[in-house]
């Protein structure tokens, strides 16, 4: 029994030196106490600033333009329409912050948009752009000032005029049903999804005004060349891929596609074949397919049916919805690496570097000098 009280009596006496420590030494309670929330109100603040600024990216102002023709010239080779030359179109809708993805912190912002955005200053394309507000408007033009202005076309919509928002308020009430399964942005902000059919009435406005009479158009979405931002990359043009059947409409595809999905299922699961960030066709097929596309959401809507533009691209070319008379569509498969693009890029971003390719491929001199870096890595 005693030798319990010798370790009792031990243990009080340590603990007695411990609280002394505490109370009287350099690492009294309150300084450690204060101290450690000072460090993680320190630590909060960084993540929090770092956060903000390079993760949301929530910055009010717009991202430095990069003035590329002080020093540099655009060859007149590149200016001349191609016999296949195409006209890019495209749209920027503030939609604000908004979730994009499940993981926590997977926003995206205005600053983030005019970031990539900044890829347009070096596309040598003719490109109309679809803009709401006039700033924006304004900073859109500055990208493009080092191109001639012939090559650009920007025209003021409101969202309101927009076929496509005629459904907001359709979408919204299919959105707040607590049956209906809620995917961010697709399925939870009815806008975002207004927006992505809004590219199909654009892409049919274009190709009814043609106004640069280009064989082809092409919707590109404003951030489908994003890994080009921040880097130094040359001025780049995109044309139809080698052999592109001028009777198809090319998209990039993501996954597979299994046509025996109902549309139903395949919206309800967000199911992605084809990726929407490019859609390539002759100004002919593409008007056709704007318009079956537009009956597409329509019907969709009839049924209590909603998301965004892939998943109803999907549910068109379903066995239970497809028509006869629907353009066939090509799609273009990128395996990781190829043409420089990994992880979700290269499913997603495929086509749009194919066509980027495509010319690339035309240009000896751009060639020549791709296998000198190689060379130099060597
Ligand atoms: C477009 O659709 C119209 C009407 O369905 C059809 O007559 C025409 O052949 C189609 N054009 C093309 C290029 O598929």
């Amino acid at each position: 029994m005693s030798l319990t009280r010798i370790i009792i009596g031990k243990l009080h006496r340590q603990w007695i030196t411990y609280m002394m420590s505490f109370r009287y030494g350099r690492w009294t309670l309150r300084r450690v106490l204060v101290g450690s929330l000072g460090l993680s109100f320190l630590g909060i603040g960084i993540f929090a600033f770092y956060s903000i600024v390079f993760t949301l990216e929530l910055l009010p102002w717009n991202p430095r333009v990069n003035m590329w023709c002080d020093t540099e010239k655009v060859p007149e080779y590149m200016l001349q329409a191609a016999p296949d030359e195409m006209t890019v179109v495209t749209m920027f809708i503030d939609l604000g912050v908004f979730k994009k993805g499940e993981q926590p912190l997977a926003y995206h912002s205005p600053y983030k948009y005019k970031r990539w955005m900044r890829t347009f200053g070096k596309m040598v394309n003719r490109v109309v752009a679809y803009i709401e507000n006039e700033e924006d408007i304004e900073y859109f033009k500055k990208i493009r000032s080092c191109l001639p202005p012939s090559h650009t076309k920007v025209i003021k919509i409101h969202r309101e005029e927009l076929p496509s928002f005629k459904y907001l308020a359709q979408i919204k009430s299919i959105y707040s049903l607590p049956s209906y399964p809620k995917y961010h942005p697709n399925t939870v902000y009815p806008e975002y999804s207004c927006a992505m059919h809004a590219k199909y009435d654009v892409l049919q406005r274009s190709c009814i005004m043609d106004f640069f009479n280009t064989p082809y158009i092409a919707w590109v979405d404003i951030g489908l060349f994003r890994s080009l931002d921040g880097t130094d990359y040359p001025l780049f043009k995109l044309v139809p891929p080698d052999k592109f059947n001028p009777e198809r409409v090319g998209f990039s595809q993501a996954w597979p596609q299994d046509p025996v999905f109902t549309p139903e299922f395949v919206l309800k699961n967000k199911l992605v074949w084809v990726s929407g960030s490019m859609v390539l066709a002759t100004k002919e097929y593409m008007l056709n397919f704007t318009r079956d596309y537009k009956e597409a959401v329509n019907e969709l809507l009839d049924q209590g049916l909603s998301n965004t533009d892939q998943e109803v691209i999907y549910a068109m070319y379903s066995a239970k919805m497809r028509k006869a008379h629907y353009v066939k569509i090509k799609t273009y498969l990128c395996h990781p690496g190829q043409l420089g693009l990994f992880g979700p890029a290269s499913r997603y971003f495929c086509l749009g570097y194919v066509c980027k390719n495509a010319w690339d491929k035309r240009v000896p001199h751009i060639r020549n000098k791709i296998s000198g870096v190689a060379r130099d890595h060597r």
